[in-house]
């Protein structure tokens, strides 16, 4: 992974605003919210169901598109680009771990860790040595061979970081990643992403309800009805 400098921006959101249409009146989902990230920082993302954690986090990672309002990530415009023609930036720039863990259920855990990197179009013999690295750092090596219907919540997680480590990428979204976890394994989780932006210097943003990752927060964001408090 690269080692990019502490205290530079890595994300500028300004004025950013996701309206989504529904049948009745518009929805304001993200109203108008302006803040930054310095490369190498632990952000918790808080705020009650419905507060726009997961808006935000589907904009950061270029899966949506805001309404209005100026978007950089990793000195990528995203409000400038549709999400179709972001399909390098998502492989490359940022990692998704999600609440559900959303691994390929005909794959094993070798091949889901692998299909990012597969994707992105880079041989075999350049994947397989950090596929392993990223075995053994995550405890998975007895499991490589596992579909995700033979695994438990915990291993599920952990293939799910690895995949989202695979490509390198700079900057780590989880979204509730504890959420399907009890308590030992979601403090094993934060664990992780502890030990990768320290290990890394990876950006990780962590949207969660739950408290185990406090102490670790740079900056704590709080979301109130699509607005920073
Ligand atoms: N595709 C969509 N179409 C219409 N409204 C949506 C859509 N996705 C989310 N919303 C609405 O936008 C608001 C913010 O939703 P979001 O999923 O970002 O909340 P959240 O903070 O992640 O909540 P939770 O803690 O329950 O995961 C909610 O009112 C939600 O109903
Ligand atoms: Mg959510």
């Amino acid at each position: 992974m690269s080692s990019p400098k502490r205290n530079s921006i890595i994300i500028a959101a300004k004025n950013l605003k996701r309206i989504y249409a529904t049948d009745s009146l518009p929805l304001v989902a993200l109203n108008n919210i302006s803040f930054t990230v310095n490369k190498g920082e632990i952000i918790i993302l808080k705020g009650n169901s419905g507060s726009g954690k997961s808006t935000l986090l589907a904009l950061l990672a270029g899966l949506d598109h805001p309404t209005s309002g100026s978007l950089t990530v990793a000195d990528h415009d995203l409000h400038l680009v549709k999400p179709r023609d972001l399909t390098m930036f998502r492989r490359n720039e940022v990692g998704m771990i999600f609440q559900s863990f959303n691994l390929l259920p005909t794959l094993t855990v070798f091949e889901n860790i692998c299909m990012p990197a597969m994707l992105a179009g880079k041989s075999l013999s350049k994947i397989k040595p950090k596929a392993e690295q990223l075995l053994i750092w995550l405890n998975m090596v007895p499991r490589r061979h596992s579909f995700p219907s033979q695994l438990s919540g915990g291993e599920m997680q952990r293939t799910a970081i690895a995949r989202a480590l695979i490509n390198n990428p700079g900057i780590i979204l989880a979204d509730e990643p504890t959420g399907n976890l009890d308590s030992y394994n979601g403090q094993a989780v934060i664990n992780l992403l502890k030990t990768m932006n320290r290990r890394w210097q990876c950006t990780v943003i962590i949207a969660t309800h739950s408290n185990l990752a406090d102490d670790l927060a740079s900056k704590k964001f709080i979301l109130k009805d699509g607005m920073l408090s």
